[in-house]
């Protein structure tokens, strides 16, 4: 059976079915999720049983992995597996699992603070809790096409940093320093308006609220247009919301959609493993 797309009742995302990604997947059904992927920016897989080994042998379909970004302890959470990034409140041994805890994570697109970001994120889900932790996206190419005039001219041909001194739980990595000026936040400038290599298409690359700064401006100026910018872009008409199920295995166009994460309940298990593909362009 070929891998079947139907899109979500939503602005963006499409659910694949028919696919068993324990397996070698056809190159046919490879494609078929890489356009859904282009497309509808965010890919849902439901009811997989990966092992961590076949969670990187499906990923690598899709292109060369990046390594996880820097986490707060200094070594990465899947010693066996470096390439997998680990997503988990749970505790062992008085030690945390893997990264973000169970408070919300505010609206971010992954590691944009790098001069060439992941393109694509794959997250597995193996445990989840009965609530909470819902996941959003929000769709950055119809946020650009809904600009008004007067904020697209804006933010035309201007550049902003991405903080890389905290992860999108908040935390401080190691390594780094509080940012006191964002002026002088460290990470990588990315034009605000990304053109789309493949289609022309134009999008909102907004990476990261915290710490951000349009080069250039003036400090209240900059903080003006970037508030207006978050604003616009994260509204509701512009989202879906994933709520997980155990088994769940989700691909995202990490330069196309911001997401966040809700909160959940401290007292219950959310364990997630991740990859991430890496980006072949400059954001341009
Ligand atoms: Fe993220």
């Amino acid at each position: 059976m070929a891998a079947m797309i139907s899109n979500l009742d939503a602005p963006l995302g499409a659910e694949v079915t028919g696919v068993d990604l324990s397996k070698p997947l056809p190159q046919g059904d490879v494609d078929a999720i890489e356009a859904a992927w282009r497309t509808r920016l965010v890919v849902v897989i439901r009811a997989q049983t990966l092992s961590d080994p076949e969670l990187l042998a499906f990923s690598r379909r899709f292109g060369e992995l990046d390594p996880p970004g820097p986490n707060p302890y200094g070594e990465p959470f899947n010693k066996a597996y470096p390439e997998i990034n680990v997503i988990s409140n749970v505790v062992e041994n008085g030690r945390p699992i893997g990264g973000l805890g169970d408070g919300e994570a505010v609206w971010h697109a992954d590691m944009t603070y790098m001069e060439v970001p992941p393109k694509a994120a794959i997250l597995h889900a193996l445990e989840v809790p009965p609530e909470g932790g819902n996941t959003y996206f929000a769709d950055m190419f119809a946020a650009y096409e809904a600009l008004p005039e007067a904020l697209k001219d804006a933010a035309e041909g201007r550049v902003a940093v991405h903080d890389a001194s905290r992860n999108s739980a908040g935390m401080l990595r190691r390594g780094y320093r509080e940012v006191t000026d964002v002026r002088e936040t460290v990470g990588a400038r990315h034009p605000l308006v990304r053109t789309d290599r493949a289609t022309g298409r134009k999008a909102l690359f907004l990476g990261r609220r915290p710490n951000g700064y349009v080069t250039g401006m003036s400090i209240a100026d900059s903080e003006a247009l970037l508030d207006a910018l978050w604003a616009h872009a994260t509204q509701t008409r512009f989202t879906m919301c994933h709520r997980w199920r155990a088994g769940d295995v989700l691909m995202w166009n990490n330069l196309a959609v911001l997401h966040r994460r809700d909160a959940f309940d401290p007292e219950t298990r959310r364990v997630m493993h991740r990859t991430q593909i890496r980006g072949n362009e400059r954001i341009a």
